[in-house]
């Protein structure tokens, strides 16, 4: 639905609000199974990029289900618009120059998609947190894989709604038995490249 509005164009461009960052604003996506580590990873490396310099933003599922997403449930439509909802405002926080780190489990390979799509595929930097789902059922930090098992909840992505992992995301973080260090190293080795200065 689009009611009678029609684009502003303002006169302050995104282009310009790089250079005043002294960086490009880039989406880096983290996706995986509940406690696969996605929130973790995602603070410390803002906490790095925020050392150097780097404006950035986090959008968290937890979070955001608290506030703007408060009336979405997890059935798969549901989850379909979170995403959705995330990726305009992932838009609005590029065009202001910021990096964005988004930590959701976006289960749906055709949702992460429609993401790319809304914020344009150069900008887009996809990191699957592949931890196992018997290690992230192992942590259990909320209790709800437990909850899940015994159909308290229902819908628990890896349990009783389905996971498609990325097929070819620009980051594949096997957090098994590995040390978090490694994943955030990793990750700051890419968008360090990216994230030279705009001319
Ligand atoms: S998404 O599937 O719509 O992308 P989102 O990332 O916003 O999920 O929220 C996931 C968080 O909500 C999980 O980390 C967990 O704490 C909580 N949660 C509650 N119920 C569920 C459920 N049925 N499946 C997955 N996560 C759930």
């Amino acid at each position: 639905m689009s009611l009678h509005t029609a684009k502003q164009d303002y006169k302050t461009t995104k282009l310009q609000r790089e250079q005043l960052h002294g960086h490009k604003a880039y989406l880096l996506w983290f996706t995986g199974l509940s406690g696969s580590g996605k929130s973790t990873l995602a603070n410390l490396v803002e906490i790095a990029l925020h050392q150097q310099g780097i404006s950035t933003y986090i959008l968290d599922g937890d979070n955001v289900r608290q506030g703007i997403n408060k009336d979405l449930s997890f059935a798969p439509q549901d989850r379909s618009e979170n995403i959705r909802r995330i990726a305009e405002i992932s838009n609005l926080m590029l065009d202001a120059g910021v990096v964005t780190l988004a930590a959701f489990v976006s289960p749906y390979i055709k949702d992460r998609e429609a993401v790319k799509q809304i914020v344009g595929q150069d900008n887009f930097i996809e990191i699957y947190v592949n931890t196992s789902l018997a290690e992230c059922e192992r942590r259990d930090v909320k209790g709800l894989y437990k909850k899940a098992r015994t159909g308290e909840i229902k819908n628990m992505t890896g349990i009783s709604a389905p996971y498609q992992a990325p097929v070819n995301p620009d980051i594949d973080l096997i957090t098994d038995g590995q040390p978090i260090e490694d994943g955030v190293k990793k990750i700051l080795e890419l968008i360090n490249k990216k994230l030279k200065p705009s001319t």
